[in-house]
């Protein structure tokens, strides 16, 4: 999934702000706190067990957070699978000289959903 347009306005116009992030990200500014790499390890670690994944809310500090696993499907290898398999990996790599998001297969954690509202 490419950037969502919607991401933006929504968290001017609600100070809600609306991430994606991952430990292996293709946009530097999707990088993660260290809290959302607590998160994104806990999920890791709860797919490897075979654990059903579920959304959760965190307060944290002045904020209420919602966390959400986000799942390789197939159709996402086509830009974030074995870099030989994705069909202008050249173009990609211009846009993101240091992507990480490479190499997943289907039902691997890609990232999680970060959405923080203000208290
Ligand atoms: C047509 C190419 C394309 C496909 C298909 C695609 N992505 Fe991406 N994805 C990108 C690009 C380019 C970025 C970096 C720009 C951005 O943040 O949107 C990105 C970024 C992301 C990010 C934000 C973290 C990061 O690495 O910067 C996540 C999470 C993500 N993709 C998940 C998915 C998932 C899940 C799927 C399948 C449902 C998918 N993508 C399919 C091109 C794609």
């Amino acid at each position: 999934m490419a950037a969502l347009p919607l991401t933006d306005s929504l968290s001017k116009a609600h100070n809600v702000t609306i991430k994606r992030t991952t430990d292996r990200w293709r946009q530097h500014k999707n990088k993660p706190t260290a809290y959302e790499l607590e998160v994104i390890n806990k999920y890791k670690k709860q797919l490897a067990l075979n654990e059903a994944l579920k959304p959760a809310i965190h307060t944290v500090e002045q904020q209420s957070i919602f966390y959400a696993p986000i799942i390789t499907q197939g159709l996402c290898l086509k830009c974030h699978g074995e870099k030989e398999a994705i069909l202008d990996y050249l173009s990609i790599q211009e846009k993101y000289p240091n992507d990480l998001a490479v190499g997943y297969k289907p039902g691997d954690l890609r990232g999680i959903w970060s959405i923080a509202f203000e208290k």
